[in-house]
Order: structure tokens, then sequence, then C-alpha cells
């Protein structure tokens, strides 16, 4: 009976893919074309420049920060997504190189018309309207294809030597295992002086009233065991940790601590590490320096 409910829940065109992934016959970490062109979330044109803003918003307020400039330099953005996350923005005002690094990258979207001729067309248009007509769109696809490369494995297996002077991410560094190392080699290819912004989301990604729901009543083990390797559990201080003892000059930004809707209770582990305005932190910026 269940399973009719689900099989009924489920579009017809999806039966296909949900059989093929539990026969293990589909990689289902990457995710199809049709459904990235078909993802509101995805396909919103302003949304990476509405995160950015956002951001360097939250950023000014709460510590000394100057606004990130992409003119002339080398960028990485980590967990970049489907839609190649800020290098349209980076590539518009005029970036050297825009590296995406994510394993889960799917290329048959750079051969669709729907991701040039609409998506990037809008984020174009939407981008002439801020910052003012600064190329053709012709000019701007082909240094989409001259400046940004796209690395479809994690850092650590990656063999990128030049360093970069930015580095960015959204919701990434909460995927990322194994985090410390991967935070040192990222330090590695940061030219000195060079600045990163990340935002990083402590929830559990499923959707929940709390999103803190299931997190703290096992341990991170017990949860990887359970769930599989979906978050990594680190909490703010813990990355901020990391990102200093691999070098960086980093600051925390709390942004969103979200306690309300959580009714269950947290077993010591949590409890005798973290204190509750850490527990409860949904999502914060990890940034410096605060200009370059
Ligand atoms: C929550 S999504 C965010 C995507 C994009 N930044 C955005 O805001 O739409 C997390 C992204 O990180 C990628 N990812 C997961 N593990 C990664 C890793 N070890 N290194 C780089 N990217 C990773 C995933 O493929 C996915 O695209």
């Amino acid at each position: 009976m269940r399973l009719m409910k689900r099989l009924l829940e489920v579009p017809p065109k999806d039966w296909g893919r949900k059989v093929q992934a539990k026969l293990g016959l589909r990689q289902t970490d990457i995710p199809e074309v049709e459904d990235i062109l078909s993802s509101h979330k995805h396909m919103r044109t302003q949304r990476h420049y509405d995160f950015l803003s956002r951001y360097e918003a939250i950023l000014s307020a709460n510590c000394p920060w100057e606004p990130i400039r992409f003119e002339g330099k080398r960028v990485i953005e980590m967990g970049s997504g489907p839609v190649l996350g800020w290098a349209s923005m980076g590539v518009f005002l005029g970036c050297e190189e825009y590296f995406c690094v994510d394993p889960y990258f799917n290329p048959e979207i750079l051969e669709t018309p729907a991701y040039k001729d609409a998506y990037l067309l809008n984020v174009y248009k939407d981008l002439t309207a801020l910052y003012g007509q600064r190329m053709t769109f012709e000019e701007f696809l082909s240094r989409m294809d001259e400046r940004v490369v796209i690395v479809r494995e994690v850092l650590l297996d990656s063999n990128l030597e030049r360093k970069f002077d930015l580095a960015l991410s959204n919701s990434c560094f909460e995927h990322v295992f194994p985090l410390e190392e991967t935070v040192i080699r990222l330090h590695e290819l940061t030219a000195p002086g060079g600045r990163f912004l990340h935002l990083v989301d402590f929830g559990n990604h499923q959707g929940t009233k709390s999103p803190f729901k299931g997190l703290y009543t096992v341990t991170p083990e017990e949860r990887i065991a359970k769930h599989g390797r979906l978050v990594n559990l680190a909490r703010g201080k813990d990355v901020l940790r990391i990102f200093k003892e691999a070098g960086f000059e980093a600051v925390l930004v709390p942004y969103c601590p979200f306690p309300e809707f959580y009714d269950e209770t947290p077993i010591p582990y949590w409890t005798e590490r973290y204190t509750a305005e850490e527990l409860f932190l949904k999502t914060a910026l990890i940034a410096g320096p605060v200009s370059g």
C-alpha cells in the first residue's frame, strides 16, 4: 500500500529513473539535464547575483568588508553546481579565468540550447542591466568558453597548480569529505592575500521544519552510517578552526540562527562539544581578508 502511494506521488516520467537508481543502473549524484532545466531554483537568472550581494551586505554589516572585484582575477569556485554558479558573473565582470570544481557537474547542459539561449542570455541581460553593456552577448558566450574551466573531480584529485586570487563557494563545504585535507589544499592553491567567501549550510538538507531534525540524536558516525555522506556534520566553529589551521585569515559571520521548531533532545556528544547557539546556527559565512 505504501509502495503504491509512493509510486502515485512520482510523476510518470520519473518512474523509470527511480527504478534504475534503485537497481544501481544510474549515477544519481549527477543531475539529469531535464531536471536542471525544469528547476525553478537553478533556472532563476538572478539567483547567484542575489546570493553574492546578500552575503556581501551581511559581511559589511558585521565586519570590515570591501566588495569583491572579479576584474583580472583568477577565481576558483568549489561546488559551483549544475549551472556553474558565479562563473557567468565573474566572466561578465572581467575575471581572467574561472575554475568550477564540481565532481557532479553534468557537461551535457553546455550543449543544450535552453542553457545558452535562455539561461545564459537572461543572466547576460540581468548583468547588463546592473553593470551596463560591457560586451555583446556573442562576446560574453565566447568569454564563457575561453575563461571557464570545469574540473569534474574533487580538489584533492585535481592537478591544479597555479594559484587563485579568489575562492568562492555556496553551500558546498558541508558536503566535502575529507574537509581538513581539502581546505589545506585550497590554501596551497590560494595566492598570498587571496580573498575567499564561503557560505556553509549546517542543516540536515532534508527540508524538515527544523533544519536540525535528526542531526543531534546520534553521533556523526551513526548519522553518516545511516544516511550516507550527504553532509560532514562539521559545525561552524569546526569549519572556522579548519580554515584557520590551514592558514586562512578567516572570520565566521553567523547568518540565520534557527532554534525554532526543534523538539528533540540532543545527546551528550553534541551538548558537551557545542553551545546551543553553535548547534542551531543554520548558515554562516566564512570569509577573508577584508580587501584586495
Ligand atoms: C547544495 S549544492 C550547491 C550548488 C551551487 N553552489 C548552488 O548554490 O546552486 C552542492 C554542490 O557541491 C557539489 N559537491 C559535492 N561534493 C563536492 C566536493 N567534494 N567538491 C566540490 N563540489 C562538491 C555538488 O555536486 C553540488 O553541485
